[in-house]
């Protein structure tokens, strides 16, 4: 009863009431899950995001020289900002079902991309372009620390900190 009346007010349609009730609650089941796997969400969700981020923190050569891409135009800082928090609420995504690891470094790296995103977002929204630049890179050690733990096949060997190794390079 409760959900016929309340896809009434959303509008939908409500001419066969009884199976429409039905289906609406399997979609919400759907909508709380997900199709795609967490794979999917990192080479299409993820990546896609923060690469477009990540653009405007490049420079690019062509024929006139060396060109900055950070934003100019409060437009351009606008896009910046939404893309930031937008990796941001991705960050959150992945510390809810169907994507949460049950280990609390999963969280704790998950919460550090959070962090870092929010910070490339705080810069864009203040225009502080050193800021900017530092959180995008925090942003990607956020991402590669994660995968050095849970999925260290895309990272290749993970550096270590020790002194004999720090002197070799
Ligand atoms: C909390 C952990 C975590 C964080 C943070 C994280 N990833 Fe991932 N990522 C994974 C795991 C685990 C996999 C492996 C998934 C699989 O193959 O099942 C993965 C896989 C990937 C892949 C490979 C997908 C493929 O096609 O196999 C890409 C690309 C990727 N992540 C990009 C990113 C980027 C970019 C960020 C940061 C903006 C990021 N990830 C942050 C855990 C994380």
């Amino acid at each position: 009863m409760f959900l016929a009346a309340s896809l009434a007010v959303c509008g939908c349609s409500v001419s066969n009431g009884g199976a429409v009730a039905e289906r609406g609650a399997a979609e919400d089941a759907a909508v709380m899950g997900s199709d795609l796997s967490l794979q999917e969400l990192m080479a299409h969700v993820m990546q896609r995001n923060a690469i477009q981020m990540w653009n405007w923190q490049a420079f690019v050569s062509d024929g006139t020289g060396a060109h900055s891409t950070v934003p100019r135009t409060d437009e351009e800082w606008e896009d910046a900002e939404s893309d930031a928090l937008t990796v941001g609420e991705l960050a959150r995504t992945i510390q809810q079902a169907p994507y949460r690891v049950d280990d609390p470094m999963w969280s704790k790296k998950a919460q550090a991309l959070q962090a870092a995103a929010a910070k490339v977002a705080k810069a864009a929204e203040v225009r502080d372009e050193d800021a900017f630049l530092a959180a995008g890179a925090s942003v990607n050690d956020a991402c590669v620390s994660c995968h050095y733990r849970f999925a260290p096949q895309l990272e290749g060997p993970e550096p270590t900190a020790s002194p004999s190794e720090a002197g070799q390079g």
